[in-house]
C-alpha cells in the first residue's frame, strides 16, 4: 500500500507511521507527504527520510478545481493508493474524496461522533471535552467523506479524563493513543482486513 500523508503541523502521527513501517508492523510505504503549510514539521521529517514532500496550498491556484487537479496528479505521480490525513487542517476537495472513496482516513483527537465537526480541531477539542465533564476521551480513526469528521469510524481507543487534567495534559494523553491506533488502523487496510458493511466499517 502506497500511502500519501497529508499534514499541516508537527507531524508526530506521520512519524508514528514511519516508526511502525520501520519496525515491520505496518506493511506499507509512505510515497509522499503533502502539506498546505511550507513550515510544517511533517515536511522536515519527509526531507530527513528522503520522502518526496510537496508544499501545496489552494492559494497557489486560481480555483479549487485547478488545485484538485494538481493534487490528483501529484498523488498519481507517486502512485498513491491511500491517503492518510495526519493533522491536516484543510478540506479535501470532493473530486479527491470521490477518486479515493473509502481509501482516505483521518485521525481525530476525541471519541467521534462527539467533539467533532467544523471548528473542532486542535486544543479546542480538548477544551470542549474538559468543559463538558465527560469522563472518557480518546482518539478516532475514520474514513473521510464529504462532511467534516462524519465518515464511518474505523478504530477508536479511549483514555480517562481525570480531575487534574487540563486541555494540554489531555492532549498529550490522547496524542499517545493516536500514535498507537493510526498505525493499527492502516495496517488493517494494508492487510485487507477492513470490512465495509453498508455505512459501517469493521476490522476483521
Ligand atoms: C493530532 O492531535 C491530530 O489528531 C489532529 O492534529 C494533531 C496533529 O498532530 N488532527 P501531529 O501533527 O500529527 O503531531
Amino acid at each position: 500500500m502506497n500511502i500519501a500523508v497529508l499534514a499541516s503541523g508537527g507531524g508526530s502521527n506521520f512519524q508514528a507511521l514511519l516508526n511502525a513501517i520501520r519496525e515491520g508492523v505496518l506493511p506499507a510505504r509512505i510515497c509522499a507527504v503533502v502539506s498546505n503549510n511550507s513550515a510544517a514539521g511533517a515536511l522536515d521529517i519527509a526531507r530527513s527520510q528522503n520522502i518526496p514532500g510537496h508544499h501545496l496550498s489552494q492559494k497557489q491556484f486560481p480555483s479549487v478545481d485547478a488545485y484538485s487537479e494538481h493534487l490528483i496528479s501529484v498523488l498519481g505521480d507517486h502512485r498513491a493508493d491511500f491517503i492518510a490525513l495526519a493533522g491536516y487542517m484543510k478540506k479535501i476537495p470532493g473530486t479527491i474524496i470521490a477518486r479515493y472513496r473509502n481509501r482516505i482516513t483521518n485521525i481525530h483527537p476525541a471519541l467521534l461522533p462527539s467533539f467533532g465537526g467544523p471548528g473542532m480541531y486542535g486544543m479546542r477539542v480538548h477544551e470542549a471535552v474538559i468543559a463538558s465533564g465527560v469522563k472518557l476521551s480518546g482518539a478516532t480513526v475514520h474514513l473521510v467523506d464529504e462532511e467534516y469528521d462524519r465518515g464511518p469510524i474505523v478504530l477508536q481507543k479511549a483514555v480517562e479524563v481525570t480531575p487534574d487534567d487540563d486541555p494540554e495534559s489531555l492532549a498529550r494523553k490522547v496524542l499517545k493513543i493516536e500514535h498507537e491506533i493510526y498505525p493499527q488502523a492502516l495496517k488493517a487496510f494494508a492487510e485487507d482486513r477492513v470490512l465495509l458493511k453498508g455505512t459501517k466499517v469493521w476490522i476483521r
